[in-house]
């Protein structure tokens, strides 16, 4: 049977590859942020205090924070050095440049323009091309991207394949799209109505799997056959190329910096966070061929971020993100993150937690629907998990079933549930030792042996779109 957990090169027999199961931290410890795990009376006076969203809470009332992957990397000594060379001009900083050589190397699209988040970047997409009832078709849209085309009467629709919502089936390029799928939804809803496609690399509302090279290709092909631009939705396009190393026949010798630029070479432009594989604190971008486009999208970033040359970034971020992006295309780096991932789904599949099969790039995903069974989705399984976690031990996660993605039908008003009900334990790029992960996975052990104790949770406020954010609940 094919097995994924583990991510060596097959039939490789470098010193890496013989020197341990899951590949060594290619760097050392230079600066340390001291954390402390409160006791169990503190963490439910903390929980209750808000509202029983993990996102309500003080950051320095968690033990382990694997809430998201997105910001909360280390940098490297090279990035720290490189903030120094900052250069603030409001235009055309010896920064901008900087990055925008990288950009060429690396993506190869005619124009970008910096945001300072991922979102920023999806705004400004939809904003210029969405219109109220058209469709934008993707792999699985995340949060934030869903909510941008909702937010202007836009319709995201998630193509992926089948065996995405089979938790357990083992498949290299689980994230990919189903592209048969995808060219009868366009003959069905008239290409027109598509302003433009997207795909998501890694899937991150899937359990963060791989989208391989071939499927890429697809999916472009057809979108092109109907005239539908196409943009990637790039936040961890180096994890994703790793996978393709790895995974898919032909990449082998290939480096990773060859294998993302073939991917891009297949887009019309790219919109990312550059957050995760970028490996900075904060940042984003926006990319395209198109120079109609572009000229639209300077306007409209003008209005909400600044000017072309920083968007909504300091010039010292602009630097850091330069280093960063090459930073996260390093294999010994990709080998050691990916293997992490993968030690954790070992370790907590090893004490009895299922999770989403095989492990993803930048997280675990936990079946909590499976788990809490005894829990129905208008009850929040997800919910209660990450709820107890954080009670059992002081770990924050992220639920990503109903709470996130459960929406109220257009025309029945019926709630329509996603079909996977999720906890996500993402892992910050660079920051925890191989012992934080098992006691992660002692706690989802423990927790997972008392499961019949977790009750369902009741939503007492939510907002309109990302309610994930700042709802409330209280325990059934
Ligand atoms: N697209 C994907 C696939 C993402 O995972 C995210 C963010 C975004 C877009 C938006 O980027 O946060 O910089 O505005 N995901 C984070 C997460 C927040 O926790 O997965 P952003």
């Amino acid at each position: 049977m094919l097995h994924y957990a583990s991510n060596h090169i097959p039939g490789q027999s470098t010193p890496e590859a013989t020197m341990s199961l899951h590949p060594v931290e290619p760097f050392r410890i230079k600066m340390v942020e001291p954390i402390r795990l409160i006791d169990a009376a503190a963490r439910r006076e903390a929980m209750q205090k808000a509202g029983y969203n993990l996102f309500a809470l003080r950051a320095e009332d968690v033990f382990i924070d694997l809430l998201t992957d997105s910001g909360t990397g280390a940098m490297s000594h090279h990035q720290w050095a490189a903030l120094l060379e900052g250069d603030e001009s409001y235009a055309g900083a010896r920064s901008y440049y900087r990055l925008k050589e990288t950009m060429e190397r690396i993506f190869g699209f005619a124009y970008f323009v910096p945001t300072h988040q991922g979102r920023a970047a999806e705004n400004i997409l939809s904003a210029i091309l969405v219109r109220p009832d058209q469709y934008v078709p993707s792999n699985m849209h995340f949060d934030t991207t869903d909510a941008n085309i909702r937010a202007r009467g836009g319709r995201p629709t998630n193509l992926v394949i089948q065996d995405a919502y089979n938790p357990s089936k083992q498949l290299p390029f689980k994230g990919n799209m189903d592209v048969d799928r995808l060219r009868a939804f366009i003959e069905q809803v008239g290409p027109q109505k598509i302003p433009f496609g997207a795909i998501t690399v890694t899937n991150n509302a899937g359990g963060g799997q791989p989208v391989s090279m071939a499927n890429i290709r697809e999916v472009a092909q057809v979108y092109h056959q109907y005239g539908i631009p196409f943009f990637i939705d790039c936040c961890r396009f180096a994890e994703n190329a790793y996978f393709i190393k790895l995974r898919e026949p032909g990449y082998a010798h290939q480096s990773t910096l060859e294998i993302a630029r073939q991917m891009f070479d297949l887009a019309d432009g790219a919109f990312m966070s550059a957050k995760k594989d970028a490996l900075v604190n904060i940042g984003g971008f926006l990319a395209m061929r198109d120079a109609g486009l572009f000229q639209k999208v300077c306007n409209e970033l003008i209005l909400r971020e600044g000017f072309p040359t920083y968007g909504g970034l300091a010039g010292r971020d602009l630097d850091a993100m330069a280093v960063g992006l090459l930073e996260g295309l390093d294999e010994s780096y990709l080998a050691y993150r990916l293997g992490q991932t993968a030690y954790l789904a070992d370790c907590l599949q090893r004490a009895g937690v299922p999770i989403i099969e095989p492990a993803g790039g930048h997280a675990i995903y936990i079946d909590a629907g499976s788990l809490l069974a005894h829990i129905p989705p208008a009850e929040y399984p997800g919910q209660a998990l990450a709820a107890g976690l954080y009670l059992e031990g002081g770990i924050r996660s992220v639920e990503i079933g109903s709470v996130m993605f459960a929406y109220p039908d257009p025309e029945t008003g019926q709630m329509v549930h996603p079909r996977l009900e999720l906890v996500r334990l993402a892992l910050p790029r660079r920051v925890y030792t191989q012992s934080h992960l098992d006691y992660v996975a002692n706690v989802a052990g423990k927790l997972a042996q008392r499961k019949q104790n977790l009750k369902g949770y009741r939503i007492t406020y939510s907002p309109p779109l990302l309610r994930h954010f700042t709802a409330r609940f209280e325990p059934l």
